[in-house]
């Protein structure tokens, strides 16, 4: 039997974003307004400690956006002219974009199965320029960071996190954007932690390194006013902070709700020999995953988009559907198998706080009745 739906299911629901918390908004946007606080006050202070105190990080500081952030990391962590950063392809284009900008050279390589880098690939993409590796911990998972740790004490590499993706996800209980030199997390609305615009933090536990991700961030000026380096404008607005902040309150029952979703997914599809799921929420000890995504991968994928889009289910294929690395216009000489084959299956599901469980249901139904015709 073919399912009919009662409501269509957007893919994202932007202005839930505003709406499901407006009063609580709009009294802090009262707030602030009134104290005339808007440019590094106390509101993005106190942010910045509790957001360093839920990772268990020692720095956390509000930036512009994760691409700044990871442009910002990089330089403070010595990246610069001529050095290789080699990155997962299967990331969006703003992780090239910042090695780019950092002067350094972005070297794509290889995701795994889980669709995160692949710590094999990585290792043999090592040459005499390599400087550091840069995983991005993708769809709300941390990588294996055991076997990059290790490929990077081996070689010298420094660690920097992409972790726009991954705000919460622990591996071996360890927070994504603590395990290297530094790393960058995204506020963008459909982030997990979204903020009503663009913003994003930069993480450290080395003092050195966040006293330059400080002055970075603020046109290279230190606290004595002292301009020490070329700098951006990169500044998290207080407003922003301010609303990011009462939503971090809130935001471990998010990640369990998520967490919740992603475990209804499993049940409706785990059947389907068509489809091949992300990792389980309860598969493996050493992930806790926060679900940024629901990624996929299926046969026919174009197909079973097109199917859902009939019963008016949104999905997504991320990056407009290549990998960093197939940009033509970037540059890009590498060929890598394994991604490019991926990325003709893989489709994102609908996955965020606007979803009831008969929801999940009505769109693991759609996608079952797909396969069964
Ligand atoms: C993996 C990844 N890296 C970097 C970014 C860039 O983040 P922002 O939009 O905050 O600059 C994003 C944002 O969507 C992302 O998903």
């Amino acid at each position: 039997m073919t399912p009919t739906l009662s409501h269509s299911i957007p893919f994202f629901d932007y202005p839930s974003l505003f709406t499901s918390d407006e009063e609580e908004i709009l009294s802090i946007v009262r707030d602030v307004g009134r104290r005339g606080a808007f440019i590094l006050q106390q509101d993005l202070a106190r942010f910045e400690q509790n957001l360093a105190r839920y990772l268990d990080a020692r720095h956390a500081l509000g930036v512009a956006n994760a691409t700044d952030g990871l442009h910002i990391a990089l330089r403070a962590a010595g990246i610069g002219r001529g050095d290789e950063v080699i990155f997962s392809s299967h990331t969006m284009v703003a992780t090239a974009a910042a090695i780019h900008f950092a002067g350094a050279i972005p070297v794509p390589v290889e995701c795994g199965p889980d669709h995160l880098i692949d710590a094999a690939s990585a290792g043999e993409a090592i040459t005499s320029r390599t400087r550091a590796i840069l995983p991005t911990q993708l769809n709300g998972r941390t990588a294996d960071m055991d076997a990059l740790g290790a490929l990077a004490a081996k070689h010298g590499l420094v660690i920097v996190e992409d972790a726009a993706q991954a705000l919460g996800s622990r591996y071996k209980g360890r927070a994504a954007g603590t395990f290297g030199a530094a790393a960058a997390i995204s506020f963008f609305p459909a982030k997990v932690l979204g903020c009503l615009g663009d913003g994003g933090a930069v993480i450290a536990n080395n003092d050195d390194i966040h006293d330059r991700m400080l002055q970075l961030r603020d046109h290279g000026r230190r606290s004595d006013g002292e301009i020490v380096s070329w700098g951006l404008n990169s500044r998290l607005d207080n407003l922003q902070a301010a609303i990011l902040d009462s939503r971090l309150a809130r935001y471990p029952a998010v990640v369990e709700r998520r967490r919740t979703v992603a475990r209804l997914y499993r049940k409706g599809l785990e059947a389907l020999e068509e489809v091949t799921l992300p990792p389980g929420p309860d598969g493996d000890a050493y992930h806790f995953d926060i679900y940024q995504n629901y990624e996929i991968e299926a046969e026919r994928r174009d197909e079973l988009k097109a199917h859902l889009g009939t019963f008016g289910i949104g999905t997504l294929v991320q990056w407009g559907g290549k990998a960093v690395h197939q940009w033509d216009s970037l540059g890009f000489t590498q060929r890598l198998p394994y991604t490019e084959k991926l990325f003709k299956r893989l489709l994102l599901l609908p996955l965020n706080m606007s979803l009831s469980d008969s929801d999940i249901e009505q769109i693991c139904g759609a996608i079952r009745a797909f396969y069964r015709k």
